[in-house]
């Protein structure tokens, strides 16, 4: 006849063994990236938002960035608007750093992350904060 003993130890061993790339996973330090929006002025704010929506921002901000350099360097033009139609002051220090201004804990845990390395802040001025 069967064994159950048997049959229930081989259906752990599988459920361990098919679970456990799983498990392994899981709260590993550096696994993925988790941007804070812990900061003072983003705190402040009623309705928790960025220039342009979420997602549009996580994809798009690069080449955000550029257009809005492009826009001050090129055309002098200092306002962005935005799809929602307000007007924005085109700046990486006083506007995306204001609210941002945890770079070590938004920006870069996401960059270091990707392993990319914006080279903006030899001219641009990054937030003061505290070393890690
Ligand atoms: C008025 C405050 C404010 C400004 C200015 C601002 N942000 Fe944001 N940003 C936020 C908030 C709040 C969120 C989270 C939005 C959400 O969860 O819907 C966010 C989200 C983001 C995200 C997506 C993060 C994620 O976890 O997906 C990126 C990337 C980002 N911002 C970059 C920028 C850049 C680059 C600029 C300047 C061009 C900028 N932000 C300007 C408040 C701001
Ligand atoms: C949700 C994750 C995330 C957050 C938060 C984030 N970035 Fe990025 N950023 C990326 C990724 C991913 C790339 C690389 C995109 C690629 O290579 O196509 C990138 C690329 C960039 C680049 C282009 C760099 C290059 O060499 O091409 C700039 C500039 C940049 N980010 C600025 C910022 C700034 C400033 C902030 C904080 C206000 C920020 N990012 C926050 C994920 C993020
Ligand atoms: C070699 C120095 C230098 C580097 C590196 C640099 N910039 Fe700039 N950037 C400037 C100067 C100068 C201006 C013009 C400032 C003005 O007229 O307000 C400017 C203007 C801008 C502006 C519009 C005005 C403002 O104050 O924000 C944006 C946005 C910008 N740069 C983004 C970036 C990003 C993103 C990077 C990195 C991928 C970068 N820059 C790297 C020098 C630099």
């Amino acid at each position: 006849m069967y064994d159950s003993g048997k049959i229930i130890a081989g259906l752990l061993a599988f459920v361990v063994f098919a679970t456990f790339p799983f498990i392994s996973n899981m709260g590993k330090a550096g696994a993925k990236p988790k941007p804070s929006i812990d900061t003072p002025v983003i705190n402040q704010m009623q309705v928790k938002q960025c220039v342009e929506s979420r997602d549009f921002m996580r994809t798009e901000h690069m080449q955000l960035l550029n257009n809005w350099r492009d826009s001050v360097v090129r055309n002098g033009d200092r306002i962005y608007v935005n799809n929602a139609g307000q007007g924005v002051n085109i700046s990486l220090q006083n506007t995306c750093m204001n609210c941002h201004s945890n770079k070590k804990k938004f920006c870069d845990e996401c960059h270091n992350y990707m392993a990319v390395k914006p080279y903006c802040w030899s001219c641009h001025i990054a937030p003061k904060e505290n070393a890690l």
